[in-house]
């Protein structure tokens, strides 16, 4: 049971492949080792979450909740608990939308009574920046979480992510940034600081976490093989990234 009412972060980027999903299953992992209760939310129909984590053919998802049914709650691990989304996901998006205001609220309302039992909740968003699943989330988060990889057209898919945050801010004007992090790094020299210094540029108030994302081959595999990074190589660079910036977040409050 969590002291307090527990954080809700969404991990947004408009650009599609920048580790989203990766970070939101082994940031929450990482978490959840450190004794915080983790509740991850698949909030994409592609159900990339669901699948690493071995949920390929989930009974209940995050649609039946939209329908007014309680949330499928999966427990994966110690302290971490899955919503799984599948493709009927898709489906709610319309309906929501015919609920005029209250179809913005759903995923807030539902997440309520949850607060008290989770340190965080996390939400894996799929990569757009239009639509009743996205700006669900961002009505039900306290902050944003932005991978971000350094390469060409970096900077371009955050615009889309502040964007979603001002068109929803009216809903939920408490929203923060809690940062952007720098996933799938090949170095940490001249090409990262050159998009550090470009993000900067364009939005000099916004956090950028200390902690970096490695690329490494054993964050797909484990995905593959339907685990986090951690049960499948404990040593790896990334799976130390990812201990590293749940720490920076608990440390940052
Ligand atoms: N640090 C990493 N090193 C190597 N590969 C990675 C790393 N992080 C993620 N990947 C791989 O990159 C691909 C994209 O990652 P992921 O699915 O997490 O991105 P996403 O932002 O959620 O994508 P989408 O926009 O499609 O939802 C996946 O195959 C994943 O396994
Ligand atoms: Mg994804």
């Amino acid at each position: 049971m969590a002291q307090q009412p527990g954080k809700i972060i969404a991990i947004a980027n408009h650009k599609g492949g920048v580790a989203k999903t990766a970070t939101a299953h082994n940031l929450g992992k990482a978490l959840a080792m450190k004794k915080q209760k983790v509740l991850l939310i698949d909030m994409d129909a592609q159900g990339n979450l669901s699948q690493n984590m071995g949920q390929n053919e989930p009974e209940a998802t995050l649609h039946s909740v939209f329908e007014g049914n309680e949330m499928p709650l999966i427990p994966i691990d110690e302290n971490l608990d899955l919503v799984p989304s599948d493709l009927d996901l898709d489906y709610a998006d319309e309906k929501l939308r015919a609920q005029g205001l209250p179809g913005y609220r759903q995923l807030s309302k539902a997440l309520s009574p949850l607060r008290e039992k989770y340190d965080f909740i996390i939400l894996d968003c799929p990569p757009s920046v239009r639509g009743m699943i996205v700006s669900n989330a961002m009505v039900a988060a306290d902050s944003v979480l932005i991978p971000v990889v350094p390469e060409k057209g970096a900077v371009k898919g955050l615009a889309g992510v502040f964007r979603l945050m001002e068109d929803n801010a009216i809903m939920n004007e408490n929203l923060k940034v809690e940062g952007i992090v720098f996933t799938r790094v090949k170095d940490r020299t001249a090409l990262h600081s050159h998009y550090v210094e470009e993000i900067r540029e364009d939005y000099d108030h916004v956090h950028i976490f200390e902690t970096i994302v490695h690329e490494s081959i054993a964050v797909a595999e484990a995905g593959t093989m339907e685990t986090d990074i951690f049960t499948h190589s404990a040593k790896n660079k990334a799976a130390q990234d990812y201990m590293a910036l749940a720490e920076e977040l608990l440390t940052n409050g």
